[in-house]
Order: C-alpha cells, then sequence, then structure tokens
C-alpha cells in the first residue's frame, strides 16, 4: 500500500501521451493498488497513470459503486451528448462545465489480463472519458466551456 505524489497542471508529464501496457505483471498489480490507495485518500473518483507519473494507459475509477481497473481502455461507441461539472485531483480547486458523450462503450483489459466490454452512462460515462483524455495527455480544463475556483456544485 501506498499513497504516491500526484502530478499537478504545469507538470509536462500531463501533457505526454501515454504508452499501451505490454505486459500485465505483478509490477504493474502494484501500481494499480497504489492508484487506488491514492484516489481513496484523496476522494477522487478516478486516477489515470500519467497522474502518478507513469506514462502509460492504466486507470482507476470509482464513482462509488466499487473499483473498476481499465488498462489499454479504448473507447469504441460513443452516444450523445451532456455538459456537466467536473474536477481533477491534477487541478485542485478549480471546477468546469465539459461537454461529454452521454453513453459510451470501452474495451479494456482487467489486471489478469482478461479483456472486458463496459456499457456506462451517467457519472461512469464521464468519469471513463476524463481519464482516457488524461492517457492522451488532455485535461479537462483544455476543453471545458467555463471553469470555476471552488468547490463542486
Ligand atoms: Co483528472
Amino acid at each position: 500500500m501506498a499513497v504516491l505524489e500526484v502530478m499537478k497542471a504545469g507538470n509536462p508529464v500531463l501533457k505526454e501521451k501515454s504508452l499501451p501496457v505490454s505486459k500485465i505483471d505483478k509490477n504493474l498489480r502494484r501500481l494499480l493498488d497504489d492508484m487506488a490507495d491514492t484516489m481513496y485518500k484523496y476522494e477522487g473518483v478516478g486516477l489515470a497513470a500519467p497522474q502518478v507519473g507513469q506514462l502509460i494507459r492504466v486507470v482507476v475509477i470509482d464513482i462509488g459503486k466499487g473499483k473498476k481497473e481499465l488498462i489499454n481502455p479504448v473507447i469504441t461507441a460513443r452516444e450523445g451528448s451532456l455538459t456537466d461539472t467536473e474536477g481533477c485531483l491534477s487541478v485542485p480547486e478549480i471546477y468546469g462545465e465539459v461537454e461529454r458523450a452521454e453513453k459510451v462503450t470501452v474495451e479494456y483489459y482487467s489486471r489478469w489480463n482478461k479483456l472486458h466490454t463496459l456499457k456506462a452512462d451517467g457519472l461512469l460515462a464521464r468519469c471513463i472519458q476524463h481519464e482516457v483524455d488524461h492517457l492522451d495527455g488532455r485535461l479537462f480544463i483544455d476543453i471545458a466551456h467555463s471553469l470555476h475556483k471552488g468547490e463542486k456544485q
């Protein structure tokens, strides 16, 4: 168990494109555990590996319905669009209105190298898109319609 340092906006690592994971092994599973510890410690609903300085395509998410670990996630379908408020552990105390697809289908590998397909809507769909953006070096503040300081509304 370890809480990792979260990189903040302005750190160039957050602008890089992450590489696919080539080997799912014990080290990757340890990173997934540490990323989850970090996400829970800072009360985020998702965390992407570049936020802890690892430029690989790995994401953890928990919107309050249990932890999901996505390795090499690919969004294969998007439907509808919805604007809502987002924040990010890498952008403390800033929130913004971001337009996202309302529903997505994502394919990813589990920590046991099993391919999964997940259809998501609501907060989970938003979170998946936010985290996959991190893997492509994109932050929500880069695409938000408006930003404001303070508490999440
Ligand atoms: Co984020």
